[in-house]
C-alpha cells in the first residue's frame, strides 16, 4: 500500500474501496468484507449511499482491528445546520467511535454551518480529518474557504481518465489540500469503457497488467488518491494488485491522449439541487 499524508499529519491508505451503489441488501456488507479480506484497509461510505450499517456490519465481522481502518463518510447538505449530530448518527449507523475523514458531500445548504459543526466533531474526538467533497461542482465555492480555521485535508471529485480538473486539482494542491477521485474507473454508467480504450489497453499489456490496473495507477502516479468500487470479488482484489509496476513518461503520455475532457457524470449541481435538497432519509 501506499500512503497519503494529509495536512494534519494522518497517513491515509491511497488505494480505497468505494461503496456507492452497494445496496443495502446484503450486497455491501458481503463486498465491504470481501475488500477487507483481500487487504483493504480504507473504505469510502456516504449517508447518501443508505449502506453505512452494512459497512459497520462488515468491519465488526471482518475481525480488523478498527484502528487498521480507514473509514471515510460524508454527511448530506440537509444535515449541515446541525453537522455535528449528524456525524453521532453517522457513528450510530457504523456503529464505531470514530470516523477517520468525514466529507460534506455537496456544495449546497448551509455549507458554513456544516463546516462549523465538522470542527466541533473534530474537537470533541469523534472525527480525525475532515474533507470537502464536488465543491468545483459550484461557481460559488471559493468563497467557502474565507475564515474556515480548519483547511480541509481533502477533497473528493470526479476525476478519470478522459476527465482532469486541473485548474481546481492545481488550485488545492496550492491551499495544501490533497485529492482524490471518485469514478476512477469511469463508474458504473460508463459500462467498463474507460478499462477498454486502446491507449489503457496499450499500456496495460505492456506490463502484464489490467486495464482497471492500468487506471488506478495512473490515478495514484497522478498526485490522487482513488477509491475503485466493484460487486465482483475478484475485480475487488484484481483493483488493490497494483503497487508492483510503474508507469513510465511514455505510458503517462499515451494515457494522457485519452482524455477528452468529459464527466462521465455530466449535470450540472444546479441541476441536482431539488433532488439533493429534496431527499429523505429514513434512519
Ligand atoms: N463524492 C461523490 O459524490 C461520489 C460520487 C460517486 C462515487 N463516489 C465514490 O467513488 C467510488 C467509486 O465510484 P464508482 O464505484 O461509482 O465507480 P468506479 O469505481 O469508477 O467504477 C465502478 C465500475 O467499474 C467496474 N469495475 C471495477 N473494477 C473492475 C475490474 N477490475 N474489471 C472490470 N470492471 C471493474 C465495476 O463493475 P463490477 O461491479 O462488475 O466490478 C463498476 O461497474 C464510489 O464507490 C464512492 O465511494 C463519490
Amino acid at each position: 500500500m501506499e500512503y497519503i499524508t494529509l495536512n494534519n499529519g494522518t497517513k491515509m491508505p491511497a488505494l480505497g474501496f468505494g461503496t456507492f451503489g452497494l445496496a443495502a441488501d446484503g450486497t455491501a456488507k458481503r463486498c465491504v468484507l470481501a475488500a477487507l479480506r483481500a487487504g483493504y484497509r480504507h473504505i469510502d461510505t456516504a449517508h447518501g449511499y443508505l449502506n453505512e450499517r452494512e459497512v459497520g456490519e462488515a468491519i465488526k465481522e471482518s475481525g480488523v482491528k478498527r484502528e487498521e481502518i480507514w473509514l471515510t463518510t460524508k454527511i448530506w447538505p440537509t444535515e449541515y445546520s446541525d453537522a455535528e449530530a449528524a456525524v453521532d448518527r453517522a457513528l450510530e449507523r457504523l456503529g464505531t467511535e470514530y470516523l477517520d475523514l468525514v466529507y460534506l458531500h455537496h456544495f449546497l445548504g448551509d455549507v458554513k454551518a456544516g463546516w462549523k459543526g465538522l470542527k466541533s466533531a473534530v474537537r470533541h474526538g469523534k472525527v480525525r480529518s475532515i474533507g470537502i467533497s464536488n465543491f468545483e461542482r459550484s461557481d460559488e465555492y471559493e468563497s467557502f474557504f474565507d475564515g474556515i480555521e480548519i483547511t480541509p485535508a481533502i477533497a473528493q471529485m470526479e476525476r478519470h481518465i478522459t476527465f482532469t480538473p486541473e485548474a481546481y486539482a492545481e488550485e488545492l494542491k496550492g491551499r495544501g489540500i490533497a485529492r482524490e477521485a471518485w469514478f476512477p474507473l469511469g463508474g458504473t454508467m460508463s459500462q467498463k469503457a474507460q478499462l477498454n480504450l486502446p491507449e489503457v489497453q496499450q499500456v496495460a499489456k505492456k506490463h502484464g497488467k489490467t486495464g482497471a490496473q492500468v487506471l488506478l495507477r495512473w490515478q495514484l502516479q497522478t498526485g490522487f488518491s482513488a477509491v475503485p468500487g466493484s460487486s465482483n470479488e475478484e475485480h475487488i482484489a484484481e483493483n488493490l494488485d497494483i503497487f508492483d509496476f510503474t508507469l513510465d513518461a511514455d505510458d503517462l503520455a499515451a494515457l494522457a491522449r485519452a482524455n477528452s475532457g468529459k464527466r462521465v457524470f455530466d449535470v450540472p449541481l444546479s441541476a441536482q439541487t431539488d433532488m439533493i435538497m429534496g431527499f429523505k432519509f429514513n434512519d
